[in-house]
């Protein structure tokens, strides 16, 4: 049995089980991580293009043209990096938009590569102007263009790079400046998994981890996934801790279920702070529409973290829709808190009625 001790335990830590963006729980991801095409489950679109290119830059003897990888946070962009350096057989340099200061850092990464390398570029959106400038010719024509001296005297020196591969991750692709933007040869999108495929990832993840998990079990996570592979993998591990307890060597549908609910995640993979957004926006804004910033303050989150973290679900459930008035609750989301959509929804008044700060 588990302990009572167990069961009532608060969440040891004040992190989110369904964030999609990187946690402290995930300290296994690059155990989980497939390093092969063959493991990467779903995205099937974008795994079949990218075999064409890849094959093709392969019989040209040629490195692969830059990729662009974008999409919410968690859907396997830094793991499609590495198996795309990995089935190139070249190695890859990992570095991030913001970790990248100065123009000479850039340049110092980019002297340093080989023939055929991947630079792999996570939160690219991040680079700072000067910075991004040095990408552009890099980029175009494997070249850095530094300039020597200042004024008149000034003159642009060329310095030739071997032939690389920069692989850039966003999970905001808008908010890539168009030269840039414009300089990637492959533009991929990631989709959010169906629970199927998730069911998949969380038996591969179980098996990496070294336990079972009945198809039931997994297909329990799955649906409470959020979409997300790192959402799935981290309530594996949660559901996991409570299987052991049980003294159980694979995890069953009932573990699953008991600890999902003692986890306060729904059948949909809602928790409380989501639906207490969705409460937000029925109850005090009439449910919707309401702007972006106004509903940032009322739950008293960043705008940002509305926009990458709770949006892209409840959008893809079909309980918020985007207008250009704001977002706005739909019938689906009434229906799933159990409220009564009002005969003739109130407008309510407030300070931030004429407020429209959408994108
Ligand atoms: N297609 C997939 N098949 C199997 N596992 C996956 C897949 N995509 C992601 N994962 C798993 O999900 C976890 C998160 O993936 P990853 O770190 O690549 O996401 P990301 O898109 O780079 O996220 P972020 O935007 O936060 O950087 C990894 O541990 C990986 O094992
Ligand atoms: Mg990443």
């Amino acid at each position: 049995m588990l302990d009572d001790d167990f069961l009532n335990s608060e969440e040891t830590s004040e992190e989110r089980l369904i964030l999609s963006t990187r946690t402290e729980f995930d300290e296994v991801e690059n155990i989980l991580r497939p390093k092969s095409m063959e493991g990467y489950v779903g995205q099937e679109k974008v795994k079949s293009n990218l075999a064409v290119y890849m094959q093709a830059a392969k019989i040209r003897n040629e490195p692969l043209d830059h990729v662009l990888l974008y999409g919410p946070p968690g859907l396997g962009k830094t793991t499609l990096a590495h198996i795309i350096a990995n089935e190139m057989g070249v190695s890859i340099r990992v570095t991030s938009g913001p970790s990248i200061e100065k123009a000479g850092d850039l340049a110092a990464i980019l002297t340093n590569l080989n023939e055929g390398d991947v630079l792999f570029i996570d939160e690219i959106h991040r680079l700072n102007h000067t910075v991004e400038e040095i990408l552009y010719p890099a980029m175009e024509d494997y070249s850095l263009d530094i300039i020597i001296g200042k004024g008149p005297s000034a003159r642009t020196v060329q310095i030739p790079l071997k032939k690389f591969t920069l692989i850039g991750a966003t999970t905001r692709a808008g908010m890539l400046s168009s030269p840039l933007r414009d300089r990637f040869g492959v533009l991929c999108r990631l989709e959010m998994y169906t629970p199927e495929q998730l069911a998949e990832i969380v038996t591969r993840s179980a098996e990496v981890l070294g336990i079972g998990i009945e198809g039931q079990g997994a297909m329990e996570i799955a649906t409470r996934s959020r979409g997300t592979p790192r959402i799935a993998n981290r309530l594996l591990k949660r559901v996991r801790d409570f299987s052991s307890v049980l003294g159980h060597e694979t995890i069953t549908y009932g573990d699953a279920v008991i600890a999902l609910e003692k986890m306060e995640i729904d059948k949909l993979g809602l928790d409380n702070i989501d639906i207490s957004l969705l409460q937000s926006m029925i109850y005090k804004f009439g449910g919707g529409p309401v702007g972006l910033e106004t509903l940032a303050a009322t739950v008293n989150e960043d705008k940002n973290t509305i926009e990458d973290v709770y949006e892209p679900y409840l959008l893809q459930l079909g309980f918020i829709a985007r207008t250009p008035r704001g977002r706005v609750c739909t019938p689906k989301a009434y229906a799933h808190l159990g409220i009564k959509i009002p005969k003739k929804p109130k407008q309510q008044l407030s300070l931030f009625d004429d407020e429209n700060d959408d994108d």
